[in-house]
């Protein structure tokens, strides 16, 4: 097992990504921390891997909380006396679908929210973890961006913003933390079939569309999972300060870039 009786951290652990990746994380031997603002469904993704023999612990976290985000760092110090794995997934992902806009028509209370949550959040999560890592020269710490951080996606402005603000985190989070033996990397999935994309999903049009632009198919939640675990195991230790992308060739078709109209034959 890639992470026996590793401490692991998931922020937004009850749904999509994060629920995938708890999952495949106890798989592999990680004790787990599901940390999420949607107790039933995460309190269901620990009852999950209990039935599957692993083992988990739901925590009620606002990662926008300081207090909330030591609080599930205490928890998994209390319970298993090391942090090994912090994966900082959440994202306020309706807020993003339902009210993100260009910049002359977004709001700015759904700016503070997307940067307090996407960007902010993550701060504050490996702010309430580090100590415990550099104590124990040694840790994973696995933040989440997008694609969109990389080429622009028109009319959620504050959403990439704040994945752009990760990747650059990410980076100066590396070098810091380097000498206490922390790896920092960066994930960016592109399209991944979760709960949060349902509504464009559920669409044939839009579907397609979405599908047309990609090379090989749309993402499953099971392939992000893969890759953090990759990241977050020991067969990734050359690896840190990276930005991953993860998208079935959906940055590297042509019409991406050029906003061209060349499609697959
Ligand atoms: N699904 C995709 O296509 C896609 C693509 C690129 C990047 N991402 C990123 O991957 C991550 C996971 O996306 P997903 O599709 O699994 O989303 P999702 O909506 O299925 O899950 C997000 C989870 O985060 C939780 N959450 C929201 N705000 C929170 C907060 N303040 N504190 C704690 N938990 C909070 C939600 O309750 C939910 O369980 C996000 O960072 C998202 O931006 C997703």
């Amino acid at each position: 097992m890639q992470l026996h009786e590793r401490v692991a951290l998931i922020t937004g652990a009850a749904s999509g990504i994060g629920k995938a990746t708890a999952k495949l994380f106890a798989r592999e031997g990680a004790r787990v921390i599901v940390a999420d603002l949607d107790e039933a469904n995460g309190r269901k993704v620990t009852t999950d891997i209990a039935a599957e023999g692993g083992t988990a612990e739901f925590i009620r976290c606002d990662v926008a909380n300081i207090a909330d985000a030591r609080s599930a760092v205490a928890l998994a110090i209390g319970k298993w006396d090391r942090l090994d794995i912090l994966y900082n997934n959440a994202a306020p992902t309706r807020l993003c679908n339902e009210h993100d806009r260009a910049v002359h028509e977004l709001d700015e209370a759904v700016w503070d929210t997307m940067i307090n949550v996407a960007l902010k959040g993550a701060f504050l999560m490996a702010k309430a973890a580090l100590p415990t890592m550099m104590a124990q020269m040694r840790g994973v710490i696995l933040n989440t961006a997008t694609v969109d951080a990389l080429i622009a996606e028109p009319g959620v402005d504050s959403y990439t913003a704040a994945k752009g603000g990760i990747i650059a985190l990410t980076r100066s989070m590396a070098l810091n933390y380097a000498k206490y033996g922390i790896r920092v990397n960066t994930i960016s999935p592109g399209y991944v079939i979760t709960e949060c994309q349902m509504d464009w999903y559920n669409d044939p049009v839009a579907r397609s569309a979405a599908e047309a632009t990609h090379l090989t198919r749309l993402g499953q939640p099971e392939d992000i999972a893969e890759l953090a675990l990759f990241l977050a195991s020991d067969k990734s230790a050359f690896i840190t300060g990276s930005n991953i992308v993860i998208d079935g060739g959906f940055t590297a078709f042509k019409s991406q870039a050029s906003g061209g109209d060349f499609f697959r034959t």
